[in-house]
This record gives structure tokens, sequence and C-alpha cells, in this order.
């Protein structure tokens, strides 16, 4: 497996097109309101937006794609709905995993499993190892994720693992035991919806991502809105604390 820096020890090579896009697809129930929906209705035409964001990656080169499905949060959410996510997920599974599978695509799943259902996480289990030596876009789908819950499990496994004494930890110890320790940190995170917040996604990966927010509501978020938000990032100047004048002297 291979190892990756953190980012605010090293400084990753610069690249027009990012390697792992991070994104919170916000905005499906909003989207079923505005047509006098039900919020499902939404939910049901997000992942078809979900097929579209991951030809576009596929197709632009991007290596990662990390897309947050349901929040540690999200448990709060009237119960028929949650159920009905839990439901979409494993018909998501059921009907797309063969055809990742063709594609090339390796699928894995973060976030804690424990409250799901044992055919669930027979369903998850299987795509993931059906995919496991594919070499295409590693598509990350974070189901009962939460941030904080990332780092506790990360501190206290590598509290229990590490031959480091307490006190010694290292960043890159660290990142070992995160759930996504198999990709190198988002370039880019992607929030649709307009909501202008993190709502407890990546914490600590996203330490030097560029964050691109828009008011596109997730449903709607096509090959065009992907287009813009590769043009905003093909926009920005990453300095990772160093000045623009030293980047510009290579
Ligand atoms: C995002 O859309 C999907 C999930 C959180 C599962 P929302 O359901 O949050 O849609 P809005 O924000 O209410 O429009
Ligand atoms: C974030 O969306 C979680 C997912 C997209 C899965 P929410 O709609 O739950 O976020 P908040 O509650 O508006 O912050
Ligand atoms: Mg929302």
């Amino acid at each position: 497996m291979a190892l990756f820096s953190s980012s605010t020890k090293s400084i990753p090579a610069p690249a027009n097109i990012p390697k792992h896009i991070a994104v919170i697809m916000d905005g499906n129930g909003r989207w079923a309101k505005k047509r006098f929906l039900p919020r499902v209705a939404g939910h049901k035409r997000g992942v078809e937006a979900v097929r579209s964001m991951v030809k576009s990656c596929a197709a632009a080169g991007v290596e990662y794609l990390t897309l947050f499905a349901f929040s540690s949060e999200n448990w709060r959410r009237p119960p028929e709905e949650v159920s009905f996510l839990m439901g979409l997920f494993m018909d998501a599974l059921n009907g797309e995993v063969n055809k990742l599978h063709q594609n090339n695509i390796r699928m894995m799943v973060i976030g804690d499993r424990s409250p799901f259902s044992p055919d669930l996480c027979a369903r998850i289990e299987a795509a993931e190892t059906l995919t496991r030596n594919n070499s295409g876009l590693t598509l990350t789908i974070a189901a009962n994720y939460g941030g904080r819950w990332d780092m506790l499990q990360a501190i206290n496994r590598m509290a229990l693992a590490s031959t480091a004494k307490a006190g010694h930890f290292s960043e890159e110890e660290l990142a070992q035991y995160l759930a996504m320790k198999y990709a190198p940190e988002p370039d880019l995170f992607i929030r649709t919806g307009g909501e202008k917040r993190i709502s407890n996604f990546l914490l600590w990966q996203l330490a030097y991502t560029e964050l691109y927010f828009t008011d596109t509501l997730w449903p709607d978020f096509d090959q065009d809105a992907f287009d813009l938000a590769i043009q905003s990032y093909q926009k920005r100047e990453r300095r990772f604390g160093r000045t623009s004048e030293q980047l510009t002297e290579g």
C-alpha cells in the first residue's frame, strides 16, 4: 500500500487535474421540494448524479473520488428518510457494483458500519473484495462517516498498537490509522447545495484542500457543473504556507 505524505509536512507536486476530489453531495431535499416531490425523490435523482460524477472523474483522470453519502449526524433525520437512504445504498450496491467493476473502478466504504444491517455489511464487503485489485478510479463512499469519529478511532487504535510512546506520535503515523489511509489528501473539495460548511466531513485531510462551494443542487450537478469546479481549481494558487514569489521562482 502506498504511503502518502502529509500536506503539512511536505508539499505535494502541483497538477492541473486534482488527484483526489471529495464531495458533500447536498441539496437533494431542496431539489425535490422545488418540484413538489417528496424529499426521497431527490435522493433517488442524487444517485444519477453520482453516476455522472464517476464518469466525469474517470474521463478527466481523477484518481480518487470520495462522496459523502450519509453523515454520523444524519441519524437525526426522520426514521422513514433514514431507512429510505439505507435502502437506496443497498440498491445502489446491488445495481451498480458490477458496472463499476467492469469499468476498472475500485470501490471502498468508510465510516462506522456497526449500526448497519448484516445484509448491508455483507454487500459492502463483497463490493470491496470484488473491486479490490482494480487500477482505475478509487471511488470511496463515506457512509455513517464523521470526521471526529475517524480521528478518534484512529487515535484509539494508534495508542493501542503503536510502538511510539504517548507524547511521541507523528502526523504520518496517525494518518495510517485514518479510515482513508489508502488515499492522498483531497486536492479539491466540492460542496453543492449552497451551504458553506464542512459538516464533520474529512476534518484531518482537508487541511490544505482547495474548497469549492456551489449553489447547484446535487441532482443538477452534471458535466458542465463538474467542468466549472475544475476550472475554478485550476485558477487557484496552492501555496502550502509559502509566498506567491517562491512559487514563481520555482
Ligand atoms: C444530501 O441532501 C443528501 C444527504 C444528506 C443524505 P439533503 O437531503 O441534505 O438535501 P437538503 O440539504 O435537505 O436539500
Ligand atoms: C452533509 O449534508 C452530509 C451529506 C451530504 C451526507 P447535510 O445536509 O446533512 O449537512 P447539514 O446538516 O446541512 O450541515
Ligand atoms: Mg442537506
